[in-house]
């Protein structure tokens, strides 16, 4: 036997199995939390028997009562929501999932492994729940492997990637519901007997209306501090169902995945059908220690290039829109080269015959006329000025003005015999099928291959309304397939381009989830750049997301969405909470506003490892406060940087102190604006007063050191 099987068999063999009077025990921990499984050897059935803080004794886990069953099914004695539901080719609706057997494995240092493997016991269909644990980060990830030999395929109705039983006296849940410019607001509602879901069926662009994360508190409302919370995220960019169900009991269970709705799969003898991921963490310590511990995970583990720093950059679309030539791109470039940004990033408009919103989707051809010349030339000609060079696509749209639609209309995503459902005039190209891709992606490298293109913005602007594919032998499978059509052009696009770095967009925050996140690891977080409004919009995207994949611009006043004048500081430590950038027209400003504007890109130069991959500290609620307030401290403690924003303003208003969080107790820390040492406890249980002639919008940044 060759050595490194030898040393997989090693590492398969590390079994955390115990046994409880007669049950089979299976513990999936991280450093704080635990999740227990066991099997009821009378029955052979899976039981989740425990979620929470983590177990540290054998003897506390063996006393755990058995629970519930850990994959509900369909057709069998447990009356509320199934996690499968599938029906066999002969007509039985049922299925009774045993424990067969179980393995753990280190993948890699630091995560862990654990494989159930459930069978029917009278039809050859099997389910495998993996269970992939990060125990520094305290992240588990769940996902469904669910494959059968029947002779015919088998329908799937439901196929949750996780079913999480959990056991409080009372259950609150925060939701993150807006809209296109108001993204990510949050409610708190207490949950009763009975069912609270969120979903979405817009398809490819599915957290427009609700992002794909929750945060589920246990006993009392959710605290940033204290108190037991699930959060918890789908890695997935289709539509997605959380479900919360309070049964006849007051347990709670909590199902996540695929929504189900109009979407049932067809799956063949010996197909493996895989769900998504749902990734969680349960804390002790709040909501705040939730998302310190979501974030850094996802920068380790999710985004792809997680950690590597992110360049600054100037966008040409709130600048020119769709009128542009060389010469005032070049001009931008420029303005962008002595501001000292890293790059220029061309928006929509550069192909086809695309001059406004009506045409030319799907036609991945420069305009060379309105470019006076090659793209190659532009992008050559940019980075003789120091400045790198970054191109706008939206890859899955079609314009029935097009070459592309004109050529191939089957190509497009619409019933026949319907009026198209159109979305900003334009239609969804059909990514499930693979010629549909393979056409899309040759445009794409072509135009990429034309010059030195180091950042692609993959915008979206569409949702998915009539789902049928032309081809599709069942139309339940369409929306599934579409996102793994969908993946595997982004696969093909970061393995031919290691070094690019994709901005997601879709208007915005519309399509924000931890699955794109894998391939687009920086989001366009809302086409509102209101630095007022971007506080709130911020603040609940920091429930979901790290910091670094936050797109987050300054924009000219007054605000295009607002009308809102806010100072260029106040925006600037506003953009400062994200990957940072500027959409406007350096031309237009004054003198001193471009003096202002070079101060600030040293500024957040200087802050944007902490920003990017510190840890980040909610001190205010903008929803409920006068003030939003958020601070990035390193993980050795030795940097923190406060922000605080003035949202509003009375008369005879006491004064606001902003106590900050996660500093090295016993230390010093100096203010390198006044030189002041203060102690951090001090700063930490009384905090700095924000000074009494503080105005509406205005901004403060405070920078500490901690005193060596
Ligand atoms: C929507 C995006 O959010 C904007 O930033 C811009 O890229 C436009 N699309 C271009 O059409």
């Amino acid at each position: 036997m060759k050595i490194r099987h030898l040393f997989l068999l090693c590492l398969i063999a590390i079994s955390a199995t115990l046994s409880a009077n007669g049950k089979t025990v299976i513990p999936i921990t991280t450093d704080d939390i635990s999740l227990i499984y066991k099997v009821d050897d009378k029955n052979g059935r899976l039981y989740q028997s425990y979620l929470g803080q983590k177990l540290s004794f054998d003897s506390d886990i063996v006393q755990l009562p058995l629970g519930n069953e850990a994959y509900l099914t369909h057709g069998m004695e447990d009356y509320f929501e199934p996690a499968i539901r599938v029906l066999h080719n002969d007509g039985n609706p049922s299925l009774l999932l045993k424990y067969i057997s179980h393995e753990n494995k280190q993948l890699q240092p630091g995560v862990d492994e654990t494989v159930i493997l459930l069978k029917d016991d009278k039809y050859p269909v099997e389910v495998k729940l993996h269970f992939i644990a990060y125990p520094k980060e305290n992240i588990i990830k769940e996902y469904a492997e669910i494959s059968h030999q029947e002779k015919k395929p088998v329908t799937l109705y439901n196929y949750a990637s996780s079913l999480l039983h959990l056991n409080g006296s009372k259950y609150f849940l925060t939701e993150f519901a807006g809209d296109w410019a108001h993204e990510v607001n949050m409610k708190e509602t207490e949950l009763a007997f009975g069912k609270k879901m969120l979903d979405t069926k817009l398809g490819s662009r599915a957290n427009m209306f609700c992002s794909p994360f929750f945060l589920l508190a246990l006993d009392r409302k959710a605290e940033e501090n204290a108190g037991d919370v699930l959060f918890g995220t789908i890695g997935w960019t289709g539509n997605y169902r959380f479900t919360f169900e309070v049964d006849n009991e007051n347990g709670l269970r909590v199902l996540s995945g695929i929504n189900p709705y109009a979407s049932e799969y067809s799956l063949k003898p010996n197909e493996v059908f895989r769900t998504p991921e749902f990734i969680f963490t349960y804390s002790t310590e709040g909501k705040g220690k939730a998302s310190r511990d979501f974030q850094r995970w996802a920068r380790k583990y999710q985004l792809k290039d997680g950690e590597k720093s992110r360049m600054t950059l100037l966008n040409n679309w709130e600048a020119t829109y769709f009128d542009f030539n060389k010469d005032n791109l070049i001009a931008i470039a420029k303005e962008a080269a002595e501001l000292n940004l890293d790059m220029l990033v061309l928006d929509d408009g550069w192909f086809g015959s695309r001059n406004d919103d009506n045409s030319g989707l799907g036609d991945w051809k420069v305009n060379e006329e309105k470019l006076q010349g090659s793209l190659g030339d532009l992008i050559s000609r940019i980075n003789a000025l120091g400045v790198k060079f970054g191109l706008w696509f939206e890859p899955e749209m079609v314009n029935e003005d097009s070459d592309l639609y004109r050529e191939h209309p089957d190509w497009a995503i619409q019933i026949p015999g319907r009026k198209p459902v159109k979305g900003r005039n334009q239609l969804l190209l059909d990514f499930s099928r693979k010629e549909v891709v393979d056409a899309v992606y040759e445009q794409m490298c072509q135009v990429l291959d034309q010059g030195n293109i180091e950042y692609v913005k993959w915008d979206m602007n569409r949702s998915m309304a009539e789902v049928y594919s032309m081809t599709a032998e069942e139309q339940g499978s369409v929306q599934y397939d579409y996102m793994l059509g969908l993946y595997d052009f982004l696969e093909r696009i970061i393995s031919r381009y290691p070094d690019l770095l994709i901005e997601g967009c879709s208007g915005g925050g519309g399509r924000f989830d931890a699955g794109m996140l894998y391939y687009t690891p920086q989001i366009w977080c809302s086409d509102n750049t209101d630095a007022v409004d971007r506080v709130r919009i911020q603040y609940g995207t920091s429930f979901g997301y790290p910091v670094s994949a936050v797109g987050s611009h300054v924009s000219a006043v007054p605000n295009h969405q607002t009308g809102r004048k806010t100072s260029l500081h106040t925006r600037g430590v506003c953009a400062m909470a994200g990957t940072f950038g500027y959409e406007l027209d350096p031309a237009k400003m004054t003198d001193e506003e471009r003096r202002e504007i070079r101060e600030q890109i040293v500024e957040y130069k200087k802050y944007a490892q902490l920003v990017q991959n510190g840890l980040y500290y909610r001190l205010s609620n903008p929803f409920a406060e006068e003030i939003g307030a958020w601070e990035f401290v390193s993980e050795d403690g030795k940097e923190v940087l406060v922000n605080v924003v003035m949202l509003e303003i009375h008369g005879n208003m006491t004064v606001n102190y902003v106590k900050m969080k996660g500093l090295c107790v016993g230390q010093f820390y100096k203010d390198s604006n006044t030189g002041k040492i203060y102690p951090a406890e001090a700063l930490m249980e009384v905090g700095i007063p924000m000074p009494l002639e503080f105005g509406e919008y205005k901004a403060y940044q405070i920078y500490l050191e901690m005193v060596e």
